[in-house]
């Protein structure tokens, strides 16, 4: 098993590529925190875990807030004595053109719309990573990934998501240079299109376009970015850091 007794804390753990990445955790062998907005969704992602005889902790957090993150770091430390992954997980998209002129009127990406995405994905992912990173200081030990996007090499309509993503990227780098010393690894997964809840509502003359794009002729499975997951915080990378993984079936090659 590639994660035997490792702890795991996962953010955005109540649907999608949290649920698959947490599921996926336990079945090599992690106990697994799962945290997120949306209780309903860490029941069911719980429910499913304990299914499978793994070990698994929910805690309800808001990614963008400091006080819920930290009470989510303090309750993986009570609950399991340490933290050795952190996956940054927990992501939200809110689309929009930018600027435009629809009937001789400007039109705009509002305020609330870029502060959510950029909040939610990029400060949520820092202050994330900076909370976790004490714990695995002490520790001399940590693997840290986040979640970036084929968005950030930029979308029509994305522009805040594209550049939390961007930013997400960035950030992968920074935080791996600042605490390799630590033997903190941190990376990045950019999945490409996959099959949640967020890419559900694409209408389908859309899709088709977007899927003839893709050189595998179709969307990811959330399995397939856990699988990356999986990879990054093992033992089995503990040479890599810094990276970004681009796990888009292809989409991503000469763009
Ligand atoms: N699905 C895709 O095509 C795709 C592609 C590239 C990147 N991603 C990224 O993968 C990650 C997972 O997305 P998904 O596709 O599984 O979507 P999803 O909507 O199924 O899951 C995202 C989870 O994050 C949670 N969340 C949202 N805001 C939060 C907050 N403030 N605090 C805590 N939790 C919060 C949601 O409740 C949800 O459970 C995101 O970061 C997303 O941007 C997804």
């Amino acid at each position: 098993m590639l994660l035997e007794n490792k702890v795991a804390l996962i953010t955005g753990g109540g649907n999608g590529i949290g649920r698959a990445t947490a599921l996926r955790f336990a079945q090599e062998g992690a106990v697994v925190l799962i945290s997120d907005l949306d209780e309903e969704g860490l029941d069911t992602t719980s429910q499913e875990i304990k299914a499978a005889q793994g070990q698994v902790e929910t805690v309800v957090c808001n990614v963008a807030e400091r006080a819920d993150v930290q009470r989510m770091i303090d309750t993986t430390l009570s609950k399991f004595g340490r933290l050795d992954i952190l996956i940054n997980n927990a992501g939200v998209n809110r689309d929009a053109l930018t600027a435009r002129i629809k009937d001789g009127e400007p039109r705009f990406m509002s305020n609330e719309q870029w502060d959510l995405v950029i909040d939610v994905n990029l400060k949520g992912t820092w202050l994330c990573s900076q909370l976790a990173a004490i714990p695995m200081m002490t520790q001399k030990y940590g693997r840290i990934v986040n979640t970036s996007s084929i968005g950030a090499l930029g979308n029509i309509g994305q522009s805040n998501y594209s550049a939390s993503k961007a930013g997400v990227i960035g950030l992968t780098k920074t935080l791996a240079l600042e605490w390799a010393r630590y033997n903190i690894a941190v990376n990045c997964v950019a999945p490409g299109a996959t099959k949640t809840r967020m890419t559900a509502g694409i209408p389908e003359k859309l899709m088709e376009g977007l899927i003839g794009k893709i050189p595998f002729q179709r969307l990811g499975e959330p399995e397939e970015i856990a699988a990356a997951h999986a990879f990054l915080a093992s033992d089995q990378a503990s040479y890599i850091t810094g990276q970004v993984l681009f796990v888009d079936g292809g989409i991503s090659v000469g763009a």
